[in-house]
């Protein structure tokens, strides 16, 4: 089972939300999946993204991250997605084909990190995490409560709607840390609460600067890229 921390409001984070109204979802108890795919399922996804030019993968320098955006899977992969989702809030989420393979790596050049946001769409998302294969455990927190996954494990949350991060931890220079990060869109096409869009930024700020976690790149040490 999952490894869960208890809910900590470890930074006085609890006064922030309070005080910049609610928002639709941002007590949602993130959903655990086990066993998301199998084994040849996953086999496919590697060969897959292993086969992809590599100009279709971009580096985001401040996470340390590289992603594969265009490339799709084959069908099977969806169908199993939107078959988990299908009770999860009331069955009013699917998946419209935006998902992304994502690789955490100093291979790229800089340290892996993830600094407090929510996710900027037009419209509300609920996003489904998978980590295929880590070295490393890494946590995801959401909304303060942190969540380590294992392989093959995935968690639901709102994406758009709570403020998300990675615990601060240097995974070192060999370890990966794959994920895909599926986006599950309303079937109702709603939209955001008119105070959304500042409820979040005044959330985040807080977090960045509570944890001192900010979007600036770090590259890593020259003499070590120059090792590989
Ligand atoms: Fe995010």
């Amino acid at each position: 089972m999952i490894e869960q921390k208890p809910l900590s409001r470890k930074s006085g984070y609890q006064e922030v939300v309070d005080r910049t109204g609610f928002v639709e979802h941002q007590d949602f108890n993130p959903i655990i999946v086990d066993n998301v795919f199998t084994e040849e399922q996953i086999n496919h996804i590697y060969n897959t993204i292993n086969n992809e030019p590599l100009d279709k993968v971009k580096v985001a320098p401040w996470g340390g991250q590289a992603s594969w955006f265009s490339t799709h899977f084959r069908g099977d992969i969806e169908a199993r997605i939107s078959d988990i989702i299908l009770d999860v809030v009331d069955g009013d989420l699917e998946l419209r084909g935006d998902y992304s393979f994502a690789r955490y790596s100093e291979e790229f050049g800089y340290k892996t990190k993830l600094f407090p946001h929510a996710d900027k769409r037009e419209k509300p998302r609920f996003l489904m995490d998978v980590q295929l294969r880590a070295d490393t455990d890494w946590a995801i927190v959401i909304e303060d409560t942190e969540y380590v996954l294992k392989n093959n494990q995935g968690i639901i949350f709102s994406g758009t709607n709570q403020v998300h991060w990675r615990e601060p931890k240097d995974i070192g220079p060999h370890a990966r840390v794959d994920m895909i990060f599926f986006n599950l869109e309303f079937k109702d096409g709603r939209g955001f609460e008119p105070h959304h869009s500042d409820s979040i930024t005044q959330r985040s700020r807080y977090l960045r600067d509570f944890y001192q976690l900010e979007d600036t790149p770090r590259p890593v040490d020259r003499k070590f890229n120059e090792l590989q």
